[in-house]
């Protein structure tokens, strides 16, 4: 007993001084040659830590596992404390003393919660939206998070998939600048306490799930892989992500998480990717639903063979694994490339130098919900929302008269934060009503009504809260107060939509219009003849076809995060200006998804902007192709004009920079900030290529009355794509380069590449 006692202290002692002065390779090295086997396998088992109370820790099943060295990380527990008991029986009782991972899935914010991330999206504001990632994790890790499961970067052209809500839209060149903003967000260079590590996810294709259900069937080409889908996958491992995360879904027919070519080429070989690979909750399990493999011993095997380096919640690495190794059909070297790659991430992360480094309890009070977060939550929430419609300027609203507040989102705390919020505290966040109520103080009066239920079916209402409840009535009562409330007014707004958890995992919907009982009081609304205002809450592109021809005004407003009620305020009123651009299509009717702005031309195309059905075209019989709001898309309470594109050459060579300038104009009364958008098409490819595919944008302020000159540098890298194998391919042709406010109102002059053909061999996938 007073051996092990010694040696637990040694080998503590060891770990700790050791670190700080070996490299990271040696370090890894000399603490792998004194690991067993099974405590090697232990460091790839990544469990929940469960409910915790820090003075049982120990007794808890995980508590036991860690002391036994069977686990090598935990996540989604919150609390300093706990966190600090778990890690404390991982380096005092375990033998090696290797203290755990710590992870949770802190997607867009910890308790200052920004918009949701398709929403920041929609900011356009890559160093607004790096900064939020660098405020999550500067709270996180003041409560003792070391490792996010964010961000999310899987591209989805499908609003019926609810986890649309967790990614930045439809288009890869702004997902890639995000999701690498994001990396650097979170992890900046490991060096201070207040940095964590990122987690990619979830590679791949995920958000390809066929008809928008979740964890769906995914079958693509590569072609389409490489170009449309991997980029955003690839810029955040070659910002540094420290790890990636598996998606559910099959690649090629293989599940991602046991998929070779995805992992081990792809990743790996292709990308030189250097950080570890977890699965997601569960899927080397979900392996065998999928019908791969004859066991959970065969497929986590395949699974480590294929470059998977943690099992989060299977369990089929630690009970399996070495008894693969004993028969054979694992080797050690693949064990220990896990092994390494796991250890690498917590001496990255200075865990080994000081295993309680982000267990400091003085930070709560300092850090955590902080007013410069919420100051920041505040002014991206703002920035998020897309003005969609406003007719006769209704908005902004003045501070004076009756305004009415209806919809089951008017006076709801816990709704305002949309999903994945495990760490949130909505008792703290206020309602729109207050938020309205605050801002216009005694110079106006706000009457509110919920007006209905979120839906009409109880039963759909209940599957789609998941902790977030809005209360339920009648709805023919509610309604009946709600329009008696309204008459009173002289302008209605409109808290409506979705509920916070109708988007997010598991929560696919079928048809995206307005709920059913939230429609039918909108139409009753209007018919009062006062001016209405939609608040559209929503964690997808949703169908506004109707609200679009008969209310005054829209705005999403997605879910602002935990300062949305005053943000909304901010925007409705006018103390801020709406500057909130689309990064997805949203769609006239839901038979038109998946629906994208850069689709391909097809041999029968008809022009955008097409106003009536073409016979043996590519169309439908009863609605137009066109997307009713399209990418990039966004109104403000000013307006501006463009002027052409002027090009410093109209051809260029292979090693040419040609400058493609215009200018914008504030043309309007109010000081505000536009994104200018640079498409390009290539038009004569030896593949099909995209009508058009955003390639650069700049996020600028204009005053009231000021023009300014933009221009865009344009290079060869800007005119290639992917080949099927991953290789970039420039090739000579026409080009068309277009300037413009969205993706469907641009100019357009023609660029000429009159050099060469080039293939650069970006790695040897499929080799
Ligand atoms: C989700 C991941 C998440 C993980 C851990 C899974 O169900 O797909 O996005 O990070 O759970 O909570």
């Amino acid at each position: 007993m007073k051996k092990n006692i010694i040696t637990l202290v040694f080998s503590f002692l060891v770990l700790s001084l050791s670190a700080q002065k070996k490299p990271m390779e040696e370090f890894v090295s000399d603490l792998m040659s004194r690991m067993t086997l099974q405590e090697k396998i232990g460091q790839l088992n990544l469990q929940v830590a469960g409910d915790i109370t820090t003075g049982s820790a120990q007794d808890t099943q995980v508590g036991g596992a860690i002391a036994d060295g069977k686990i090598g990380g935990v996540f989604n527990l919150k609390g300093a404390d706990k966190i600090r008991a778990l890690q404390e029986i991982a380096v005092k009782k375990s033998r090696l003393g290797i203290p755990l991972i710590v992870g949770m899935d802190v997607i867009h914010g910890y308790e200052t919660i920004f918009p949701i991330p398709l929403g920041m999206s929609c900011s356009w504001n890559l160093e607004g939206i790096e900064n939020s990632a660098r405020i999550a994790a500067r709270e996180a890790s003041a409560d003792g998070i070391c490792w996010t499961y964010s961000p999310m970067v899987d591209i989805c052209l499908d609003a019926r998939w609810g986890r649309s809500s967790e990614g930045s839209g439809e288009d890869p060149y702004l997902g890639s600048l995000i999701g690498a903003a994001m990396v650097k967000g979170y992890q900046g260079d490991y060096s201070r306490n207040d940095n964590i590590m990122a987690c990619v996810k979830h590679y791949a294709l995920y958000g390809a799930s066929e008809a928008g259900r979740d964890y769906n069937t995914v079958d693509m080409s590569r072609l389409r892989m490489f170009n449309q889908y991997f980029p955003p996958y690839k810029a955040a491992a070659e910002a540094g992500a420290g790890s990636f995360m598996t998606s559910f879904n099959i690649v090629d027919g293989v599940p991602a998480t046991a998929n070779n070519w995805l992992i081990n080429e792809v990743l790996y070989k292709q990308w030189k990717y250097d950080g570890f690979v977890v699965t997601d909750y569960g899927s080397i399990g979900e392996i065998l639903s999928h019908g791969v493999g004859e066991d959970l011993k065969e497929v986590s095997a395949m699974a480590l063979k294929a470059g998977t380096d943690m099992d989060m919640c299977s369990m089929g690495f630690l009970t399996t694994l070495e008894q693969s190794v004993n028969e054979g059909k694992v080797s050690l070297t693949d064990i220990d490339r896990a092994c390494r790659r796991v250890l690498e991430a917590k001496y990255k992360l200075g865990l080994f130098a000081d295993p309680y480094k982000y267990c400091d309890k003085k930070r709560r009070a300092k850090n955590i919900y902080t007013d410069e977060n919420r100051t920041a939550a505040r002014n991206l929430a703002a920035e998020s929302f897309v003005l969609l419609k406003n007719e006769n300027n209704v908005l902004p609203l003045k501070k004076q008269g009756v305004i009415a507040l209806i919809g089951p989102l008017g006076d709801n705390r816990a709704n305002m934060v949309g999903t994945w919020t495990v760490a949130y505290t909505p008792e703290r966040y206020s309602t729109v009503k207050e938020g309205l109520e605050r801002a216009v103080g005694d110079k106006a009066t706000i009457l509110y009504a919920q007006g209905c239920n979120v839906v009409g079916d109880a039963a759909v209402q209940e599957a789609g809260a998941f902790g977030k409840p809005v209360p339920r009535g009648d709805d023919a009562k509610m309604r009946a107060e709600a329009l008696a409330v309204a008459a009173k007014a002289d302008v209605i707004v409109c808290a409506m939509g979705e509920s916070a958890e109708m988007s997010g995992e598991s929560s696919s919907r079928a048809d995206i219009v307005m709920p059913d009982v939230q429609q039918k009081l909108l139409k009753e609304l209007v018919k009062l003849g006062k001016p209405v205002v939609l608040l559209n809450f929503t964690g997808r592109a949703t169908v506004l076809t109707w609200e679009n021809e008969n209310v005054d005004a829209i705005m999403n407003v997605w879910f602002g995060g935990s300062e949305t009620a005053d943000a909304i305020a901010d925007v409705l009123f006018g103390d801020k200006v709406p500057c909130g651009h689309l990064t997805v299509s949203m769609p006239q009717a839901v038979g038109q998804v998946p629906l994208y702005y850069n689709s391909l031309n097809t041999g029968r195309p008809v022009q955008s902007g097409a106003d009536k059905y073409y016979k043996y075209r590519s169309n439908y019989l009863d609605v137009r192709n066109d997307a009713l709001f399209p990418f990039g898309y966004g109104l403000s309470y000013t307006t501006f004009s463009y002027g052409d594109i002027k090009l410093s050459s109209a051809e260029m060579e292979n090693d040419d920079v040609v400058t493609a300038t215009i200018t914008v104009k504030n043309t309007g009364d109010r000081d505000a900030y536009d994104v200018v958008q640079l498409y390009i098409r290539d038009l004569a490819a030896s593949v099909s290529r995209p009508v058009k595919e955003l390639k650069g944008f700049e996020r600028i302020w204009l005053k009231s009355g000021q023009s300014r000159e933009i221009s865009f540098k344009i290079d060869a890298s800007m005119l290639c794509f992917y080949d099927a194998e991953g290789n970039t391919v420039l090739e000579p042709g026409k080009f068309d380069i277009m300037i413009g406010a969205d993706s469907r109102h641009v100019k357009t002059t023609p660029l000429i590449l009159k050099g060469s053909k080039e293939r650069v061999e970006t790695g040897r996938a499929g080799e």
